[in-house]
C-alpha cells in the first residue's frame, strides 16, 4: 500500500460517551471521546479533558465523575452537551438524573449505561488533564443483557471520527477477538 504523510493528528476512532460531574453544586455532562481504559484489576478507566471546560473543576472539587454512553435516541442532546459549557449555560435539566454508589457523579436516567468512578490520579498536560477514575458501579438497562453480559447491537454504541467531526453507529461483527486468529498458517 502507498503511504502519504498527513499532518499530526490522532486518527483513532472514539466511543461517544457523556461525561456526569457536580458543577457549582448542580449535575452536568459534556460529551467525550477521548476515552480509554487504563488498568484491568482494579478496573480503571481514564478521560482526556480540555482545562478550559467546566467539567474539569466539578472533577477536582469532588475527586468523582462519571461516564454513560448515549444511544442514537440520545444524539442531539449528546451532541448538544458537547456544544455548550455549563460555564455560560445551565444543562442541568437536560437529562434525567439519578446517582448510584458516589452521591457527586450524576448519570443519565435515559443512557443504556453508566459508569460512576473515583478519582485515583490525574495527569495535568499543557493543554488537557487525563483524569484516571477506578469504576465504583456500573448501570446498566435490564433489557440490553443477554445472558448476563451486555449485547454490543442491543447497546447501540455511538462511536466519533475526527477530525472529520462525524458520528457512527455500530457495523456487523466481522469475526471473534482471542479466536480468529488461530486461522494463521505461516
Ligand atoms: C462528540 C464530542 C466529543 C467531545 N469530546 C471531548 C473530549 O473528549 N474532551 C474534551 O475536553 N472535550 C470534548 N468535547 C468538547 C466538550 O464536550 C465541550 O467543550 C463542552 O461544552 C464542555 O462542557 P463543560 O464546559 O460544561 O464542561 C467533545 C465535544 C463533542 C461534540
Amino acid at each position: 500500500m502507498e503511504k502519504v504523510q498527513l499532518d499530526k493528528n490522532f486518527f483513532i476512532p472514539m466511543p461517544v460517551t457523556l461525561i456526569g460531574s457536580m458543577y457549582k453544586g448542580k449535575p452536568n455532562f459534556m460529551a467525550a471521546g477521548w476515552v480509554s481504559r487504563v488498568n484491568a484489576n482494579p478496573p480503571q478507566i481514564g478521560i482526556g479533558i480540555h482545562q478550559s471546560h467546566a467539567t474539569i473543576e466539578g472533577i477536582e472539587e469532588n475527586k468523582t465523575f462519571s461516564i454513560c454512553f448515549p444511544n442514537k435516541e440520545l444524539l442531539v442532546k449528546a451532541d448538544y452537551v458537547g456544544i455548550a459549557s455549563a460555564k455560560k449555560t445551565d444543562k442541568s435539566h437536560v437529562f434525567d438524573v439519578f446517582y448510584g454508589n458516589i452521591k457527586t457523579a450524576p448519570m443519565i436516567q435515559e443512557a443504556p449505561l453508566c459508569i460512576e468512578c473515583n478519582l485515583v490520579h490525574t495527569y495535568k498536560g499543557p493543554t488537557n488533564t487525563f483524569f484516571i477514575g477506578e469504576i465504583q458501579g456500573v448501570h446498566a438497562e435490564k433489557s440490553l443483557l443477554q445472558d448476563g453480559k451486555i449485547s454490543p447491537k442491543a447497546m447501540d454504541y455511538l462511536f466519533l471520527t475526527m477530525p472529520d467531526n462525524n458520528y457512527w453507529s455500530l457495523g456487523e461483527s466481522v469475526g471473534k477477538a482471542w479466536s480468529i486468529g488461530k486461522q494463521y498458517k505461516a
